[in-house]
């Protein structure tokens, strides 16, 4: 089945079908963080806060980008897609829609992904152009949030960086 969808940004009245989709995900399996409405609102502001919609309009993907404070790395966070919906390119189209949107408001930035244990999303950012980063090398503010084991390779999670120049 080839399923049709657009991507946009996210408005206002998108904000409760995005903590459904993440939150949902995080309740099952655990591979994102729980978010609120205060974090969507802050992405939406941001201009880095994106969503797959099915035709008809039901919020199908989402993914947002958070500017760290201090070191200004961005991370790519909540990447989720609704599980009847993977394997469409869905997240693909995101991450380069992201991608697009932080290079014209950036000419260089670093951006930053964690993948957790089940290791999906990997093969999309792989193919985007991020690599595997040591997370001995990553700013400490990184690791502020999650659980303590954020990250860590011994637990199965890995850091993709991307050094941009866009
Ligand atoms: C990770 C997740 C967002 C992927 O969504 P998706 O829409 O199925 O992803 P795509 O269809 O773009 O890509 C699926 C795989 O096929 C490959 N692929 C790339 N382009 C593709 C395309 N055009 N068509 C189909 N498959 C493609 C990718 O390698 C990808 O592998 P990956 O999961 O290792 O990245 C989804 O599985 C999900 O919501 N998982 C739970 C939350 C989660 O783990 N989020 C990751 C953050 S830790």
């Amino acid at each position: 089945m080839t399923v049709k969808f657009s991507i946009e940004r996210s408005k206002k009245e998108d904000a409760p079908g995005i903590i459904k989709l993440v939150n949902d995900e995080s309740k099952r399996s655990g591979a994102v963080l729980r978010i609120s409405e205060h974090d969507v609102s802050k992405w939406r502001k941001s201009g880095f806060s994106i969503v797959a919609k099915a035709q008809g309009g039901q919020i199908i993907g989402h993914l947002s980008a958070y500017i760290w404070p201090e070191s200004k790395w961005i991370e790519f966070r909540s990447s989720v897609v609704k599980p009847q919906y993977r394997g469409n390119g869905i997240n693909s189209s995101l991450t380069k829609k992201m991608m697009e949107l932080v290079s014209k408001k950036y000419k260089n930035s670093t951006l930053v992904a964690f993948t957790n244990k089940a290791g999906a999303g990997q093969g999309t950012l792989l193919s985007v152009g991020f690599t595997e980063a040591d997370y001995n090398t990553l700013p400490e503010e990184l690791f502020s949030i999650g659980p303590k084991y954020r990250g860590k390779k011994e637990f199965g999670y890995k850091i993709f960086t991307y050094f941009g120049k866009f």
